[in-house]
């Protein structure tokens, strides 16, 4: 089978990983793919955005089977214009992706189906914005109503802040056209859980939860990123967690997006927040969570490609999708400077011994040599039998590779050892 990936990160190098274990793909194309995904896949330099291009390519090549990974080309249709050239895929239908790629959509869905979330008021107005926010409760949220790159949230501390976030989102266009809506959202506590889960519209395949660490700074201080590491299972979410929010979030999600006729196949992303309220949703991602998937997948036993695949023929029911109960960590080495300014082009060294615990995110190969060409340039994976041994080892993995300028969070997984359950 030749497989076409959409897409260019750590994430998809993660999905390429897996989908190489199946004996019969024969060819993995990544569009763009990047210099450390080159290792494993054919890269072909078309931008993840230009949809008729990667289109004319599928076509061309007689692509067997497509996996759109990123929002981007979810929210834009990739899917639906992959299909109507009768090419099968992994990802929702334009329709389906709304769900990440309007917050309005989202928040006015777990209303209409009473599903678990923070309170809100939606604005389209900047005056009626700013007069509400005279009296909301602080700390408050205020959201982008588009994509905008996990940038679109901004929890403001003071009323000042609150102030600035919707002008700037709505008179000064921080977010272009994604912030001509807002939603101003409660302030909701407790830890953060992510959890990925395969859906085909009618069965529900959640995968071992796991936590992000979103700031750049150690003990969760600074400027928000893509994230700077990821540890899996999250020890938060206990079985009773886990079973209350397949009852009262997963599946009425999938339900309601079968009754707005928008039926959702692929991997649907729950942010969730473990309040003393019980388990509320932060968002939802359309797809793949970056940098979830690199503790997710490699804990993943079955085949990842014939998961895809039911998903695809809705037979997902029928499958028996395993995960390891080993405990994984993911540390993220970042360009120093990232989420702000930074310098690119320093050369990576990374030992044979290592290199297969290690997604590349963000490099390029120049002069046949691997380079920096991004903020987050490496995710390094570990897998252990306890959550401690997995830190440890992701850690002493990062040690061994070299790269000039790079920086890590050095506290990744701290939080989660701070949880009742980790013994
Ligand atoms: P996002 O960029 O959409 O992934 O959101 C960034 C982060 O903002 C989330 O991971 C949460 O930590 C935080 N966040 C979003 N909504 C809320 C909320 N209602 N209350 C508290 N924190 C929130
Ligand atoms: N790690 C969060 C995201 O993928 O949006």
């Amino acid at each position: 089978m030749k497989i076409l990936v959409v897409g260019g990160g750590g994430r998809e190098h993660a999905i390429i990983t897996k989908i190489k274990q199946n004996k019969s793909v024969s060819k993995i194309y990544a569009l763009p793919g990047n210099g450390g995904i080159a290792r494993d896949a054919e890269c072909v330099n078309i931008g993840a955005k230009d949809i008729d291009a990667i289109v004319n390519f599928a076509v061309e090549n007689k692509i067997d089977y497509a996996i759109v990974a990123p929002d981007d080309p979810l929210v834009l249709g990739y899917v639906d214009a992959l299909e109507a050239k009768g090419i099968p895929c992994f990802g929702p239908r334009a329709n389906a992706a709304i769900i990440e790629g309007s917050k309005v959509f989202s928040k006015e869905l777990m209303k209409k189906y009473s599903i678990p979330t923070a309170e809100c008021e939606v604005f389209d107005d900047v005056e009626k914005a700013l007069k509400y926010i005279e009296t909301a409760p602080i700390p408050t949220v205020i959201k982008a109503d588009g994509l905008a790159l996990g940038k679109g949230v901004i929890i403001a501390f003071t009323r000042e802040e609150a102030i600035d976030a919707v002008k700037s989102m709505m008179c000064d266009k921080a977010f272009g056209k994604s912030g001509e809506r807002i939603v101003v959202e409660e302030f909701l506590e407790g830890p953060e859980v992510s959890v990925l889960a395969f859906t085909d519209g009618k069965s529900v395949v959640p995968m071992v939860s796991s936590m992000d660490h979103k700031r750049v700074g150690e003990g969760d201080t600074g400027l928000n990123t893509g994230g700077m590491g990821t540890i899996a299972p999250n020890p938060y979410y206990t079985d009773a967690v886990a079973w209350q929010c397949m009852e009262r979030i997963f599946l009425p999600t999938i339900r309601a997006m079968n009754c707005e006729g928008r039926t959702f196949k692929g991997c649907l992303y729950f942010g969730l927040m473990l309040t003393k309220d019980g388990p509320k949703v932060i968002e939802y991602n359309c797809r793949f969570g970056d940098p979830e998937t690199q503790v997710v997948l490699p804990l993943l036993e079955t085949d990842l490609l014939t998961v895809m695949q039911a998903v695809t023929n809705e037979t997902l029911g029928e499958l028996d999708v395993k995960f390891s109960d080993k405990h994984a960590c993911c540390v993220i080495m970042a360009s120093k400077g990232y989420p702000e300014s930074y310098n690119k082009g320093y050369e990576i060294e990374i030992p044979e011994s290592v290199i297969d615990n290690v997604y590349v995110a963000g490099a390029a190969i120049k002069d046949g040599k691997l380079v920096t060409s991004g903020g987050r340039v490496l995710g390094v994976t570990a897998i252990a039998d306890t959550l401690p041994e997995a830190i440890d080892a992701s850690y002493k993995l990062v040690s061994e590779i070299k790269f000039e300028n790079s920086y890590i969070r050095r506290d990744i997984g701290a939080r989660a050892l701070k949880a009742p359950e980790v013994k």
